[in-house]
């Protein structure tokens, strides 16, 4: 049953934001969906903004530079129908919510993730969503370490490199695409080195989070668990606003 959270019931009216960061295969995206779902928050899919700058890239073929990729950002108009679940993306108004997904646009999202011109309108673009509606989840690699350092509360969700390459192999399954365990798990290691290092909002634990290792956790077993840590943060941020209300 969803459990609704008043936003009001947060200091100074700002957004309660609930941060899920960690790499590629951790089981981010399920969960954050479902814990959004339960709480009654919006979830914000961040990898699917960087990876809709990337599409455009390629449909404009300037991927290989960064500088037209920089002053591009600016004339996208990056949004999400939230009326869908999950909620899809929009770019410059058309859905692209499939076409993000292709290995094609996997393998050159670094090209986005790199330029630090883009980080910056997506970071303020992410702020802005947060404003907008008030409750929200979000996952990426940056949410509790640049995005939002203040949200109440943060997650780090990690797992066997194995396990990951399962899950994301049983994910391109669906979809029909094949690929082997040895290729994954080489691809896992090149965007885990990639996001790791990058020096502008690189993966990492934010101060204050939660580590959640999935590895032996079913969705369902990880999204009890954050559900009860997100429920006990909230009443906590409910408790000191009530003690400073005159
Ligand atoms: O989450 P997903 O795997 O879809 O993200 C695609 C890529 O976008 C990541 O590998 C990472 O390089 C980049 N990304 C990022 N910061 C975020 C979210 C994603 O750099 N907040």
């Amino acid at each position: 049953m969803a459990q609704n959270i008043s936003p009001s019931r947060h200091p100074a009216h700002q957004p309660v934001v609930i941060t899920l960061d960690g790499p590629a295969g951790s089981g981010k995206s399920a969960v954050a969906h479902q814990l959004a779902r339960y709480l009654g928050f919006q979830h914000l899919d961040t990898g699917a903004m960087y990876r809709a700058v990337t599409l455009d890239a390629i449909e404009r073929g300037i991927t290989q530079n960064p500088q037209a990729m920089a002053s591009r950002v600016g004339e996208l108009n990056l949004d999400f129908d939230w009326n869908r679940q999950p909620a899809h993306i929009l770019l410059n108004g058309r859905d692209v919510s499939e076409a993000i997904r292709t290995p094609e646009v996997t393998r050159l999202t670094y090209v986005s993730a790199d330029n630090t011109a883009v980080r910056t309108v997506l970071v303020d673009c992410q702020r802005r969503i947060a404003e907008k509606t008030g409750r929200i989840v979000t996952e990426g690699r940056d949410q509790g370490t640049i995005v939002f350092p203040d949200a109440i509360c943060k997650f780090y969700l990690d797992a066997d490199i194995d396990v990951r390459a399962d899950r994301r192999i049983n994910e391109l399954a669906k979809k029909g695409v094949l690929v082997t365990k040895i290729k994954m798990v080489e691809e896992l290691k090149n965007r885990d080195a990639q996001d790791k290092s990058r020096a502008i909002g690189g993966l990492a634990v934010a101060s204050g989070a939660i580590i959640v290792d999935t590895t032996l956790l079913t969705p369902k077993q990880v999204v009890e668990e954050l559900a009860r840590h997100a429920a006990e943060k909230i009443a906590e941020a409910a408790g000191a606003a009530d003690a400073v209300k005159p």
